[in-house]
């Protein structure tokens, strides 16, 4: 069975609710339903539920950016998983942001991960190296370590079932923005791939989604898609621009030979 190209939306900590919707219906005007090919929103906790009733599910997914892992309980100002099930499909959880501006832990976001499938959602697993990791040599070290804790606790269905993002923070718009070349790109998550076929197996490693973000945007976005092993991407400012936004979503519908559309 061939993998849908999956394009997330990141909108992190911008629109509000009228915004939000406005972007949305926008989108909805401009892209087709693409049977290979899933869109993912992933607007801020607040617009989730607005978003949620006037979306077309046909046409989107959403996602939360983040969610906290105990289920319920005296833990003033956080949302949990359990509070998103209906709302949302997917969670997009270690986010470089998150990592870095609010110090979450490789054990954190393992247990993120257990809490987002233990609740039925779907996560979505940033990890990715910073430009002084990647000065270091220390890439590889910091890939492993942050795939195979955030993997520890799964069983093998549920980790062909997730989708990892593979987003080196140097390369991040907010983080310096620095566009990475898709030869790296393919060589680092070539080796995210590896991480999970010696951890679960072969088959788990082909099943599971790895997608790139780091400054994608209409223009750039078919290098990334072109990689061999890419099944998609995470965008984060272009999705704020309907424009770039259903751009990208034209350039995966135009490179997969396959794809049907129904209007
Ligand atoms: P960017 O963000 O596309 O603005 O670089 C990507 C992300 O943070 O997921």
């Amino acid at each position: 069975m061939s993998k849908k190209t999956l394009i997330v939306g990141n909108w992190k900590m911008n629109l509000n609710t009228a915004g939000a919707s406005l972007l949305m219906h926008r989108l909805h005007e401009r892209i087709k339903i693409h049977r290979d090919i899933e869109v993912v929103l992933a607007p801020n906790l607040l617009v989730l539920q607005p978003i949620s009733v006037q979306i077309d599910r046909r046409k989107f997914r959403l996602a939360a950016q983040n969610a906290y892992q105990k289920d319920e309980g005296p833990y003033t100002g956080e949302v949990s998983f359990t509070m998103l099930q209906d709302l949302v499909h997917y969670v997009i959880i270690g986010h470089s942001e998150r990592r870095i501006h609010f110090n979450e832990s490789l054990d954190e976001v393992r247990d993120k991960v257990a809490a987002c499938v233990r609740n039925d959602l779907t996560p979505i697993l940033c990890v990715g190296e910073t430009h002084n990791d990647r000065k270091a040599g220390e890439s590889k070290q910091v890939l492993h370590d942050q795939v195979t804790t955030a993997l520890s606790n799964l069983t093998s269905q549920e980790v062909e079932n997730m989708v990892i993002a593979y987003e080196p923070v140097w390369a991040i718009s907010t983080f310096g923005g620095e566009l990475a070349k898709p030869d790296l790109v393919k060589s680092e998550m070539d080796f995210i791939r590896k991480q999970v076929a010696d951890l679960y197996g072969q088959k788990v490693s082909e099943r599971v989604r790895i997608l790139y973000g780091g400054s994608v945007d209409n223009n750039v976005v078919s290098g990334f898609l072109a990689i061999e092993g890419c099944d998609g991407v995470l965008v984060g400012g272009a999705s704020l621009n309907y424009h770039k936004f259903s751009g990208i979503v034209d350039v995966a519908y135009k490179l997969g030979h396959n794809g049907d559309s129904d209007g």
